[in-house]
Formats: C-alpha cells, sequence, structure tokens
C-alpha cells in the first residue's frame, strides 16, 4: 500500500512514518519542513518538500505517486497560539485539509486518517471523555479539527470517503534516543521541563494554580508517541472494512502540571526549579480520555501508559541531543 503522510517530518508523523516503513509499507511524505526535520524522516520514505496551502503542489504529489491512503499530521497545533493567531487555525488549517481531501478525492485515494485532538473538549461535562462527550472546542485549533472532522463526515456521506479521526491526548515520550521532539520554539510542558533538567532553562512557569483541579494546575493524558503511532497502523488496517472511525487516544491517566514536573525530577535526579505564572489563556482544567473504544474495537493497547517511563525516554533523547536534530547523523540535508 501507498501512504501520503502529511507533516511526517514532525514529531508525531515522523514516527507514524517509521513503523510505516517498518512494515514494508511504501510512504510519501508531504512537508513544508517549517516545523519538521529533514532528519526525522526514516530514510526509506520519499520526501516531498512542499506547503498544502499550494493546491498545485499537493495535486502533483498524487499525479506522481500512486497513493491508497493518506495520514494528515501536518498543521498548527498550538492551544495557545491559536488563542493569539485564530487565523493561522480558522484559515489556514482548514484550508489545508481542504486542499488534501479533494486532492486525495479526485485521484481515487479514499482513506484518510486525521489528527485531531482532546482540544475538541474545552469544558467537558462528563469525565473521563469518551467519543459520545460534547464537542465544544477550548479554542480555535480545537474548532479546526472539529470542522475538519466535519468535512470528513459529509465527504464519507457524498464521496465514499473512509475516515479515522484520532483525537490525541498529549502525546509525549521520545521513539527511540535518537528520535523525540524537536519544537522551535518548545512550549510543551515535558520537553521545557527537561530543558530546565539540563539547564538550558533557568525554571519552568506554571500556567496557572488556581484551577479547579486537587492541585489547582491543569491535569491532561499523556500518551507514549509510539503507542500513538501504534493506533495509526491499527486505525489504517480497520478503515479497509470501509467504515469510518472516530476514536480517543489517551492512557486514561490524568496527571497535573506540579505531578509532571515532581516525576521529571526523580526521572532526571536534577533539580528543576518553578514557579507560578498566569493562567495561559484556552488552557482546559482537565483532559482524560477513555480510550475504551479503540481498545474494544481494534485491541489497542499502549505499552507505555506510566507517566515515569514516558518523561524517561524523553530524557534519553534530550540528554543525548540537547539541541534536537541538528545532532541527529541520518538523512543527510
Ligand atoms: N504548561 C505550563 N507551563 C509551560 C507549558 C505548559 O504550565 O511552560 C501547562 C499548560 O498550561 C497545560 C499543560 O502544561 O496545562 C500541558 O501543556 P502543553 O503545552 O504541553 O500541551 P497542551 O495541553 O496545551 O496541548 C497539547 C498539544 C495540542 C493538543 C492537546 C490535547 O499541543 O495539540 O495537547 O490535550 F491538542
Amino acid at each position: 500500500m501507498s501512504i501520503l503522510v502529511t507533516g511526517g517530518a514532525g514529531y508525531i508523523g515522523s514516527t507514524v512514518v517509521r513503523e510505516l516503513v517498518r512494515q514494508g509499507e511504501d510512504v510519501v511524505v508531504f512537508d513544508n519542513l517549517s516545523q519538521g526535520h529533514r532528519r526525522a524522516v526514516a530514510e526509506e520514505a520519499t520526501l516531498v518538500v512542499g506547503d498544502l496551502r499550494d493546491a498545485d503542489a499537493i495535486q502533483s504529489v498524487f499525479r506522481t505517486h500512486d497513493i491508497d491512503a493518506v495520514m494528515h499530521f501536518a498543521s498548527h497545533t498550538l492551544v495557545g497560539e491559536s488563542m493569539s493567531e485564530p487565523f493561522l487555525y480558522l484559515d489556514t488549517n482548514i484550508r489545508c485539509g481542504l486542499n488534501l481531501m479533494k486532492a486525495a478525492l479526485e485521484h481515487g485515494a479514499d482513506r484518510f486518517i486525521l489528527s485531531s485532538t482532546a482540544n475538541l473538549f474545552g469544558l467537558p461535562d462528563e469525565m473521563p471523555i469518551t467519543e459520545e462527550t460534547t464537542i465544544d472546542p477550548g479554542s480555535p485549533y480545537g474548532e479546526s479539527k472539529r470542522v475538519l472532522e466535519r468535512y470528513l463526515y459529509w465527504l464519507d456521506r457524498t464521496r465514499g470517503m473512509t475516515f479515522a479521526a484520532l483525537r490525541y491526548f498529549n502525546a509525549a515520550g521520545a521513539a527511540g534516543p535518537n528520535h523525540g521532539e524537536d519544537h522551535d520554539p518548545e512550549t510543551h510542558l515535558i520537553p521545557i521541563v527537561l530543558e530546565v533538567a539540563l539547564g538550558q532553562r533557568e525554571e519552568i512557569v506554571i500556567f496557572g494554580d488556581d484551577y479547579d483541579t486537587p492541585d489547582g494546575t491543569c491535569v491532561r493524558d499523556y500518551i507514549h508517541v509510539l503507542d500513538l503511532a501504534q493506533a495509526h497502523i491499527l486505525a489504517l488496517r480497520a478503515l479497509e472494512d470501509g467504515t469510518s472511525r472516530v476514536y480517543n487516544l489517551g492512557n486514561g491517566n490524568g496527571y497535573s502540571v506540579r505531578e509532571v514536573i515532581e516525576t521529571a525530577r526523580t526521572v532526571t535526579g536534577r533539580d528543576i526549579p518553578a514557579r507560578i505564572g498566569e493562567r495561559r489563556p484556552g488552557d482546559p482544567a482537565k483532559l482524560i480520555a477513555d480510550a475504551g473504544r479503540i481498545r474494544g474495537e481494534l485491541g489497542w493497547d499502549p505499552e507505555y501508559p506510566a507517566l515515569a517511563d514516558i518523561i524517561s525516554t524523553a530524557w534519553k533523547w534530550h540528554v543525548n541531543h540537547p539541541d534536537g536534530y541538528d545532532s541527529v547523523d541520518a538523512r543527510p540535508a
């Protein structure tokens, strides 16, 4: 099978690409390298550098390669940024997704996996969050994913597109000691905490301690990036029966920001100075997944559910590559 992976040079996308090529799949990565890294892309995959805003560029990929299925990771993905730059999300994210869906359907690629998000749920009316929980996005970012999920729903009903919307909770951890998370600028909690442990930053600022949670800091469900990758493989195979699906992907365990910092202190054996700052706009207080549906239907069984294990894999990556992919010796530019 030939699979197009947009954003396949990014943190989660490149991890899934590695797993796909390991399973012998033919993979074409389409990435503008604005956030991704050439060196993160498995050498067995074909890398096309291009931008989804350019409808001709993505059409040309489908003309050149015989694509059966699409995995769409390329996206602006920051909750906080979407509150200050809403059009990057309400316009760009949606336009790019549409350009891709149109090109895919025009060229007969009728299986589509969308990276969706727990930020579909801003103030969830139940916890843990199931696929039936009322959708009420927490930010323009969550809204952009809701719209793309709805477009897929209608393309299923009108054009025979079969899709899986995978709603990630908080992706974390490293796929290996030479393959991990490298954003510029980094905004995510675990990498920032580990940069403090490494002495690259002075402190971690906790964004608010007056939330309605046990210790006042936000609670999230951290899921290892390799477990996310497995969910994509299972979803891709499942789409062969022509049934579209929506799944939540998390461990069902909620950890507060304080608990993450405390666990990182234990894992690294380093002092990690922290202080309380202002709330970050768009942050829901608590997001915990009920992933019972994908466990029951597809047998998904996360291998790294423990927060200490997740942080420990990320720590190995950060220690080995304190400057990220610049020091990774693979896929020379
Ligand atoms: N946080 C801090 N200080 C920091 C960074 C983060 O206190 O310096 C807090 C945030 O306020 C939040 C928690 O740590 O409560 C996790 O924040 P991240 O930025 O690591 O992740 P988010 O929960 O904001 O978002 C991530 C992905 C989104 C995805 C979401 C799903 O970036 O794409 O998880 O829950 F939608």
